[in-house]
């Protein structure tokens, strides 16, 4: 949130945002922010003005654009997502895998509850779905405010970001070919000026392995697949490795992540407390920490000092300002895939560049995915309608088998016992029967 409102606070065209409300189920927390955003805004005349509530419904009232980054069952939950998965000897993280699953069937139905809330009292808003699975969550709230709900991730644009930069291309100027799921897509081409520089950089090995995705996957894999995939991807092709890694680490990131935010709030408890900066520590030591036992295993080292400022708040301004003022821009989206990826229905929520105006995010055509990709893509589709069918009927056996079909669970012994162990910690899975 401090983000966006940084990025807000740096635009001063007509039609800027003017008013913030913030909603947050736990007044502590709604307040520690509210004070980062005082901090940001001390020195800028025309701040939007802050205002804060823990009643959603208030917060919906009258908004043009809603902003939903939640966590059901909060890090806590994340760090039993990663254990209880650990524990089957499978992958735990919070969007890939059982973790994934597990997280996706806690958050569905309040995402839901939030979307059938919006499509109540702002009719006429536009959704703008940060929380994870965010493909997953973004779907789930389509299906009640149609092409009003957009899902975004800072990961292609990095990617993309990336690869220009390696190119000596402007990443303003460089067309990104990329598509997929959230956090399962690639990048099969980079064009500017008509001239596809990504056989330029997968033929020159030294350029290749110079940056994040070219440490992570290593060259010679890269090479093969004749494409750069999105880093989430070392998951799958490299899923022994990181399951170990994760097993080995002395906390995963859940349980990380689950420290480092509680050592915020009780340091915000402090009337006196620096609010903007303990905030922007905490932030910049997450950033620093992203991914490191998957950079472990490969190789990697440290990210680069380039990769550590986020992006995702770039993503949302710009996606409002297209909307709000018909500024037509492009952008990697999480929207309805209409006839994009004819391998998939018209409803199924992908990731792709958009063409973005006052009319919404309209996914551009592309080349279809290669097999390989093509595969992972639909049998991780198939998963998340079962996640989604499970959050409707509160179906136990459909739970079970979300996470049998997933490529990463290798067994439905596994799966099972999968879905004992996530109901037996997770009281946001009660529903399950
Ligand atoms: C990237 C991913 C997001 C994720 C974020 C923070 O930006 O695309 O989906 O929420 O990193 O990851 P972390 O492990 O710090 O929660
Ligand atoms: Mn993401």
């Amino acid at each position: 949130m401090p983000l966006v409102y940084g990025a807000l606070l740096a635009d001063h065209a007509e039609g800027r945002v003017t008013h913030v409300v913030l909603h947050d189920l736990d007044p502590a927390r709604l307040s520690a922010v509210t004070r980062v955003l005082a901090e940001q805004a001390a020195d800028v005349p025309d701040a939007p003005e802050v205002t804060a509530t823990t009643d959603l419904d208030e917060a919906l009232r009258g908004a043009d654009f809603v902003f939903s980054a939640i966590r059901v069952g909060g890090l806590e939950g994340r760090a039993n997502d990663e254990r209880v998965a650990l524990a089957e000897g499978v992958l735990g993280q919070e969007t890939v895998g059982a973790g994934g699953i597990a997280y996706g069937l806690r958050t569905v139905p309040v995402a839901v509850d939030i979307a059938r809330r919006v499509a109540r009292l702002a009719p006429d808003a536009w959704v703008i779905n940060f929380t994870n699975p965010a493909g997953l969550v973004t779907e789930a709230m389509s299906r009640h405010l149609g092409d009003r709900v957009i899902g975004i991730c800072d990961s292609p644009v990095g990617l993309g970001r990336r690869i220009a930069r390696v190119l000596g291309a402007n990443p303003k100027e460089a067309w990104i070919d990329y598509v997929g799921l959230n956090h399962l897509g690639w990048v099969r081409g980079l064009r500017v000026a008509g001239r596809d520089e990504l056989p330029r950089l997968l033929a020159d090995p030294d350029l290749l392995g110079s940056f994040e995705e070219g440490k992570l996957f290593g060259v010679d894999w890269l090479r093969s697949l004749g494409a750069i995939p999105n880093e989430y991807l070392h998951y799958y092709y490299f899923n022994r490795e990181a399951v170990r890694a994760y097993q080995q680490a002395e906390k995963t990131r859940g349980a990380f992540l689950h420290e480092q935010q509680a050592r915020f709030y009780a340091e915000m408890r402090n009337p006196d407390a620096p609010a903007w900066k303990v905030w922007d520590d905490t932030r910049a030591e997450r950033e620093a920490t992203y991914m490191a036992e998957n950079r472990e295993t490969a190789g990697a080292g440290e990210r680069d000092e380039d990769d550590l400022s986020g992006g995702y708040e770039k993503v949302a301004l710009a996606l409002m300002r297209a909307i709000a003022r018909d500024e037509r821009t492009t952008l990697i989206l999480n929207v309805r895939n209409q006839r994009t990826l004819s391998v998939l229905d018209t409803d199924a929520v992908i990731e792709v560049p958009c063409l973005v105006d006052a009319n919404g995010a309209h996914p551009v055509t592309v080349d279809p995915l290669p097999d390989h990709a093509t595969g992972l893509v639909c049998a991780v589709k198939a998963v998340e309608r079962e996640v989604l069918a499970a959050a409707d009927s509160g179906s136990r056996t459909t739970a079970v088998k979300a996470f049998a079909l997933h490529p990463l669970v290798d067994s439905v012994n596994v799966a099972r016992r999968l879905v004992d162990g996530y109901t037996a910690v997770h009281p946001g899975l009660g529903y399950l029967k």
